[in-house]
């Protein structure tokens, strides 16, 4: 069993700040770990990322299995989240299950769901059979036809009490923590105080029991990221700029260079050896 545990991060409430970023593959959340990151969250945001999507609507289950494999190889400490793909749990409480019991057998310690009120039952009996659970409120991509883009959310007296509502529900249901996306930073200050599980903000202010952001966003792997993503690095650049190198490099003669090859310092011991290859292979 992982250090991190969902009992764990539940007891972090106003007492240590959680830390939660998105990871899709081994060596990102082998990294992500050794940093000391709490939750490493294998999100659906990878159709976007890793695949070039247009949102997430056609992430698969087999997706979100693969990637969750190659992660939970890498994480010795972390607690290791797995995000229930769109369509994957909407339809009926037992396709639910079966679903996060598949992300489970994959690797993953918990599960994430998107909404709270529609999916109480499903939170429920997860959370009876032994799969942690984290909700996720305000901005939920699977619905942003829905919501009309990916907008900020909380600025409606309706969308406040729906926020709160998603929150307490998923609370009384079972869940250990509740992502807010893209929340004013008083209504999740409201909805911290509210409930009793911890509340992980993305662009939803500082008055939140801990922070997740998307892996490309962080590093800056592309050119523009969301406007409440902060860039802790410019790898884009970095690695745009290592294979340039590379490439004018290979193309100028000037890789390899000595101290990356090998050769025979006795020349006529490699050319007795060369001619009796090659007259075997002429026998
Ligand atoms: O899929 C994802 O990366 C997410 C985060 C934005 C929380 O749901």
């Amino acid at each position: 069993m992982r250090e991190v545990t969902p009992k764990k991060i539940r007891e972090m409430k106003g007492r240590e700040k959680i830390t939660m970023v998105t990871a899709y593959d081994y060596p990102s959340a082998l990294l992500a770990d050794r940093a000391g990151i709490d939750i490493i969250f294998v999100g659906d945001s990878l159709g976007m990322v890793v695949y070039g999507e247009e949102n997430t609507l056609n992430v698969s289950m087999e997706q979100m299995v693969f990637h969750t494999r190659a992660v939970a190889k890498a994480v010795k400490r972390a607690l290791v989240l797995a995000d229930m793909p769109f369509a994957s749990y909407e339809v009926s409480v037992e396709e639910g299950v079966r679903n996060a019991v598949r992300l489970i057998q994959a690797g993953a310690d918990a599960v994430k769901i998107e909404g709270g009120q529609d999916h109480e039952k499903l939170v429920r009996k997860l959370v009876r059979m032994g799969i942690p659970v984290m909700g996720h409120t305000g901005l939920t991509p699977q619905r942003y036809l829905r919501l009309g883009g990916y907008r900020i959310t909380g600025e409606t007296e309706e969308e406040i009490e729906e926020i709160l509502r998603d929150a307490k529900t998923l609370e009384r249901a079972g869940a250990f923590a509740v992502v807010l996306e893209f929340v004013l930073a008083d209504v999740a200050k409201l909805v911290t105080e509210e409930i009793s599980i911890p509340t992980i903000g993305i662009g939803a202010g500082p008055y939140v029991d801990g922070q997740v952001l998307v892996w490309h966003d962080l590093l800056g792997i592309y050119e523009s990221s969301p406007p409440f993503a902060k860039r802790y690095a410019e790898l884009g650049k970095v690695i745009f700029n290592a294979l340039s190198r590379y490439n004018r490099e290979v193309k100028a003669g000037e890789f390899p260079s000595i101290e990356h090859y090998w050769e025979y310092q006795d020349k006529g011991e490699f050319e007795k050896k060369a001619r009796r290859a090659l007259e075997k292979l002429r026998d």
